[in-house]
């Protein structure tokens, strides 16, 4: 539980207070109790008010507002305001600001707009957040931290620059071992001083030049960030040893490491916000991943927007319903927290086209307001059945941010290689089946899983293969795709064959990788009939051509110099086995293959598929929480097999079937 102070599902969001008048306050109290609000975050950009000036803090209004939030019943999520700082700050100590990767200096204003490796601002953020811990850690209505909002941007500054080669001094000791991880013989780019590195960027050539290297200034930067984070995390527990801290995260957000972070956060929160027309699969494998990155715990929902957000290009509204549906699909795969940004909307700058709770026109008879205070009273009903459950999954999808980066850095085979593309493929192929999957970084703890899918595993960091080899040697099933096991963790090829430190678990050896421009495609012939595969598919991008070192060819490529060679292959390996796809497969095979992977395993749907719904469980003791949503606009009846259950929204006893409205949700105990 994230905070047994509050053993239900926070529900509220972001509110700013110092945006208004005191009068509007009260009125903020009133509508909040109206939607079901418990829980306020604040003050999440407040520095300039509660610091004035170097050496002047106020605080009156922050107590004023805690007070009364907390009178009226609501808690709060105190956040640190640290994301923008002052003017007088930028004003007074330029080395804050940062400098982009055109070497341009920025000035003030923004947010998230300064350099992670400024001692001023490290200096002065921890100060603040100490000072908030000294001052309200007592207060009753104070739940969780929020330190920061949203980090994540990258300096190409001076100061940046050295901190870059102590990062490197720690990392590798000498400047010997630094040209040999990136190479730097290669086009005689040896430096003999730590001095003589310069931070990659577009200004020296291109940044994807020297990959090791820009790989490792992905790292520091995302450490250096994360430093920022910590400076406030250890301010903050050296005040209160035990309260949970956590700061907001972005879903798949590529500058930062969130698996390196995770370690550093008491709980996981994210900001959530897909547009209309995302694919739903893509929200909920958004959601599966930042469960995933403190191995199942759940998380918050931070934010979400009740109607729309102002920054994409098409701001479109959740239509009726969509935001319950959502709200609820984040439950569903392991939130515990339903948050919003924001309470109330402001009335100018760049956000007063963002939806909130309370629109402009200031009062609670709008659409948007009544679906707020629908869910809040639903949520409440639910009070704290839901939280602290799990979700039980056999089949595991490695993610790796550093592998990530390491493949859209490369240069070559192809620009057509998106390594999210690949992973949403595969998750998708596994969610339209109702099956739950886990996302866990490469070096995470295999031990729950029958099946291992790592699509592009294209950089295997030290002690990945032999994890991998005990997994499928244990019994496991392994599946990994072309372009994998290329790399160790500084982007040096694995010499003596393709795929590297992965060859043994898949005995293959892969000999050359074409590339296909867009419009051509290959085929995948199946060699001998397998039940629930079709004879043929199609793939294309990219096809290793490979030789199989003890693997069975399960298919071959139908096309070019290589046709008839292996495209698909399998390892026994100890107990387990090891699959290769050497190309991209057209989604349908994805989709086949998979299933028969999972009814080797005896890996059973939720529930049967149905075009547009979505299932998931989560389970608390010998509690079962099965989460039925229906994205469709049309009703649903769905099947549910033997058994008797109650629906938790409606208290009602379900067996049989359960029909479900348009874009509506069921919550079956049973
Ligand atoms: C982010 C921020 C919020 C707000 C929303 C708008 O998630 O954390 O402060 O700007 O975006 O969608
Ligand atoms: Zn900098």
């Amino acid at each position: 539980m994230i905070n047994p102070k509050a053993p239900y599902i926070w529900y509220g969001g972001d509110y700013n207070p110092d945006q208004w008048p005191e009068e509007i306050w009260k009125e903020d109290m009133r509508l909040f109790k109206k939607a079901g609000i418990n829980i306020v975050t604040l003050p999440v950009f407040s520095w300039a008010k509660l610091q004035p000036s170097e050496d002047e803090y106020r605080f009156e209004w922050l107590d004023k507002i805690l007070d009364m939030v907390y009178e009226n019943g609501i808690y709060v999520c105190l956040a640190t305001s640290t994301a923008a700082q002052p003017a007088w700050m930028s004003l007074r100590y330029p080395e804050v600001l940062p400098v982009d990767s055109e070497g341009r200096k920025r000035t003030h204003g923004g947010r998230v707009n300064f350099c992670p490796n400024s001692k001023v601002y490290r200096y002065f953020s921890s100060k603040l957040a100490r000072k908030l811990a000294e001052r309200y850690k007592d207060h009753p209505a104070l739940l969780i931290w929020h330190i920061g909002n949203e980090y994540g941007n990258y300096c190409y500054c001076e100061n940046c620059a050295k901190a870059f080669r102590e990062w490197l001094k720690e990392r590798y000791g000498t400047i010997e071992e630094v040209n040999r991880r990136w190479n730097m013989s290669f086009w005689g780019h040896t430096v003999y001083s730590w001095e003589e590195i310069v931070p990659p960027s577009p200004l020296n050539g291109d940044h994807r030049c020297f990959q090791g290297m820009a790989l490792d200034y992905n790292r520091f930067m995302s450490d250096s960030s994360l430093a920022c984070y910590l400076g406030e995390y250890n301010a903050i527990r050296e005040v209160m040893p035990d309260i949970p801290i956590t700061t907001n995260l972005m879903g798949t957000f590529k500058p930062l490491d969130y698996f390196k972070w995770a370690k550093h956060m008491d709980v996981i929160a994210w900001d959530n916000y897909p547009s209309l027309v995302d694919p739903m699969s893509n929200i909920a494998l958004r959601h599966d991943l930042m469960r995933g990155l403190k191995e199942g715990q759940p998380f918050m929902l931070m934010e979400q927007t009740p109607s729309q957000q102002n920054w994409q290009p098409y701001n479109s509204l959740k239509r009726p319903g969509v935001m319950r549906l959502w709200t609820y699909q984040a439950i569903a795969h392991g939130a515990d927290t339903a948050m919003f940004f924001q309470l109330r909307r402001s009335r100018g700058a760049c956000e007063k086209y963002h939806g909130a709770v309370i629109e402009h026109v200031g009062h609670e008879h709008t659409r948007v307001f009544r679906e707020c205070a629908q869910l809040g009273e639903e949520l409440q009903r639910l009070g704290d059945t839901i939280i602290d459950s799990r979700i039980h999954a056999r089949v595991g999808i490695l993610f790796d941010w550093e592998n990530w980066w390491a493949i859209e850095l490369s240069s070559g085979p192809t620009i057509e290689l998106k390594y999210l593309k690949q992973i949403e493929k595969y998750y998708k192929a596994l969610y339209d089946r109702n099956i739950p999957v886990d996302l866990l970084e490469p070096q995470g703890n295999y031990s729950k899983y029958d099946i291992i899918i790592a699509p592009v595993l294209y950089m295997v960091k030290p002690g990945v293969a032999q994890k991998i080899e005990e997994f499928v040697q244990r019994g496991g099933t392994f599946v990994t795709t072309f372009f994998s096991g290329l790399v160790d963790e500084n982007d040096l090829v694995t010499l003596g064959g393709y795929p590297g430190e992965l060859r043994r678990v898949l005995g293959i050896w892969a000999e050359e990788i074409d590339a296909l421009f867009p419009h051509m495609r290959n085929g995948i012939v199946m060699k001998e009939r397998i039940e629930g595969l079709d004879e043929k598919y199609s793939c294309g991008m990219l096809c290793d051509i490979i030789h199989p070192e003890g693997a069975k060819t399960l298919a071959v490529y139908e096309k070019d110099f290589y046709a008839g060679s292996p495209v698909l292959t399998v390892n026994s390996f100890g107990e387990g086995e090891a699959y290769y796809i050497a190309s991209d497969p057209e989604e349908k095979f994805v989709h086949d293959f998979l299933k028969v992977l999972c009814d080797k395993k005896g890996i059973e749907p939720l529930l049967p598929p149905q075009e547009g719904v979505e299932v998931t469980r989560r389970i608390k003791g010998d509690r079962k929480f099965t989460f039925i949503l229906n994205h469709n606009d049309h009703s649903v009846e769905v099947e549910l097999g033997d058994g008797k259950f109650t629906e938790l929204l409606t208290s009602q006893l379900v067996k049989g079937s359960v029909q479900i409205e348009p874009k509506g949700v069921a919550i079956l105990e049973g």
